[in-house]
């Protein structure tokens, strides 16, 4: 075996990583597994509500495009763009042409082409005949195209259209798979998945007057990142890792996910959201699941959704948000983001001037359990920070004993184990060497495996994977109702509390934008990610 090698920035570069690096595959005796998906799609006509709006020009349809340059797409494949607006086919085909047109991969032949199975209806949402008018147009698509009668139906809408929606579908017989024509009919619902609880169960209970479970799915496309699917194959996949994976070798665990961007348009959700609703009590719960749940008995969409449910019962309540230790809210102020001045959270479009909603959180979990008792998770995120960085950190345990000391060595930095989620994605683990040299020295050197180095084949993004998910009637990267439910008993009690006045007032720090976050936050964070 030959010894590792240091690279330019003084990191060991592994044997092993260091042929990946030059672009030669390691023998390692087996071919890639890679694949986009086995097996065929069913033809399917994929209805979006809403495709007037910003979710289904900047995600959905460029994801789309996507898939049928990569010969993904079944055949055929509709795509009806439904929303109030008034729009003829052309119009809708323009607006969605725009949206996809700055991607390097834009080519106006194959546009053309995608687009000849796109169309757009337009609709009335107090209306059963304008339900039934978009009945017919399915079924006249199924007669032209052939589609099978198979229907994704996409609420890409404000979350309080997703009931009166579901509702029509059902009343009008679209929820049934019996009744429109031979084939499955399923709804994508997009999150918020309530407000609270309660609503997150009313919800629930309105859908399944139309859908069954099997055809509803719950989307988080944090679940179907790149990164995110690999957490659980880097831990089950490998032995190395789950011996150390508890209490006894892990001292903490931080989660945290940084965005540079603002509110944006988004102003009027926002206000009733707050980075809680928005980010904690969806994105970043499934985050912590990952790192903290058992290993199922089989790579199976219940078993996997039965152990991140058991992680979720084990979540222990924060009784005391007031507490500093447990959560710390903040809001951005004015500042500077990429050099450019940019205006505080209470000057954006749509924000009320004396708004108390916090765009900025970092909260600590415990997960009352065998494995992890005492174990501090922190989870961080938060808007208008300096970069945008999602990523996990599991900090191990000191040594129990520097036996260096007495050569002055006595402090020896932690082995950090880092899974990038974006914008780099890649593992990186740190560990003490020796310095080169006559004395003994020590440094802490990374050794890092980047996700796509030696790979070549298709990549596809988040909502590449849910759509091609559903249309396979695969759950197993989509919220359970369970998990949904106690990941709400767990946040409502606490976003309650927050709310009251004399608690937000108390909690809020500012802090500037394109920072780190609130200067009182400034120890944890470094503690926690080593910015
Ligand atoms: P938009 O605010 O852009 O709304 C989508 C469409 O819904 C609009 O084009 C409009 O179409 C219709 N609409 C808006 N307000 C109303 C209303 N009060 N009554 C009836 N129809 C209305 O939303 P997004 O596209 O940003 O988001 C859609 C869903 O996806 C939301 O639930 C959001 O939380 C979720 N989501 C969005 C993300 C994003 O990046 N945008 C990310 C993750 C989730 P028309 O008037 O033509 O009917
Ligand atoms: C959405 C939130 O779910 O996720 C947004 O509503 C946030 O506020 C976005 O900006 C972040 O997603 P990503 O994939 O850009 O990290």
């Amino acid at each position: 075996m030959s010894p590792n090698q240091v690279d330019k920035d003084g990191k060991i570069v592994p044997d092993f990583l260091g042929a990946l690096v030059e672009g030669q595959a390691p023998d390692l005796g087996m071919p890639p597994q890679l694949c986009l998906f086995e097996g065929n799609l069913d033809p399917c006509t994929i209805v979006i509500f809403g495709a007037s709006g910003d979710l289904t020009s900047r995600k959905l349809m460029p994801a789309l495009y996507n898939l049928y340059l990569s010969g993904a797409l079944p055949k055929p494949c509709c795509v009806v763009g439904v929303a109030r607006t008034p729009l003829s086919r052309e119009e809708f085909h323009g607006r969605m042409q725009a949206g996809i047109a700055s991607q390097e991969n834009y080519d106006p032949e194959r546009w053309r082409e995608f687009a000849a199975g796109l169309d757009y209806y337009a609709i009335d949402y107090d209306s059963q005949a304008s339900f039934q008018g978009l009945g017919d147009f399915l079924k006249d698509l199924d007669g032209r195209h052939g589609a099978g009668g198979n229907r994704l139906f996409y609420l890409a809408v404000p979350p309080s259209l997703y009931q009166p929606i579901s509702q029509r579908l059902g009343q009008t017989g679209m929820g049934q798979e019996a009744m429109n024509g031979q084939g499955w009919s399923r709804i994508v619902v997009e999150k918020p998945f309530g407000h609270d609880l309660k609503s997150a169960m009313e919800l629930n209970a309105t859908l399944h007057q139309s859908f069954r479970e099997d055809q509803i799915f719950r989307i988080d496309h944090y679940m179907a990142k790149e990164t995110v699917q690999n957490i659980l194959i880097l831990r089950f996949a490998n032995a190395i890792f789950e011996p150390l994976w508890n209490r006894n070798f892990i001292d903490h665990v931080g989660i945290i996910a940084a965005e540079k961007i603002g509110v944006e348009h988004r102003a009027g959700f926002y206000e009733q959201a707050g980075v809680l609703r928005d980010m904690f009590q969806n994105h970043m719960m499934q985050l912590l699941t990952l790192i903290a749940m058992e290993p199922p008995s089989r790579f199976e969409g219940e078993r996997v959704r039965d152990e991140k449910v058991k992680a979720f019962r084990s979540l222990k309540p924060i009784t005391d948000p007031s507490s500093a230790e447990n959560l710390f809210l903040g809001q951005y102020g004015t500042g500077e983001i990429d050099g450019v001045l940019v205006s505080g959270y209470r000057e954006e479009p749509g924000v009320r001037p004396d708004s108390l909603t916090p765009t900025f959180a970092v909260m600590r979990v415990f997960i009352d359990n065998w494995r992890w008792r005492g174990v501090p998770f922190y989870l961080a995120s938060g808007k208008r920070l300096a970069k945008k960085l999602t990523q996990l950190v599991i900090h191990f345990k000191e040594v129990p004993h520097s036996l260096f000391a007495n050569i002055g060595l006595g402090t020896i930095a932690v082995n950090r184990l880092i899974l990038g989620i974006q914008p780099e994605e890649k593992i990186t683990l740190t560990f003490e060497t020796k310095n080169p040299g006559a004395t003994v020295c020590l440094r802490a050197v990374t050794m890092d495996f980047n996700y796509y180095q030696n790979y070549r084949g298709p990549i596809m993004d988040a909502y590449e994977k849910s759509l091609i998910d559903v249309m396979q009637g695969d759950h197993m990267l989509f919220w359970r109702q369970d998990g949904v439910e106690l990941c709400w008993s767990f946040f409502s009690p606490l976003i309650e509390k927050c709310e009251s006045c004399t608690y937000l007032g108390k909690l809020i720090h500012p802090y500037k934008a394109g920072s780190w976050g609130p200067e009182a936050a400034q120890d944890l964070m470094r503690l926690i990610f080593s910015y």
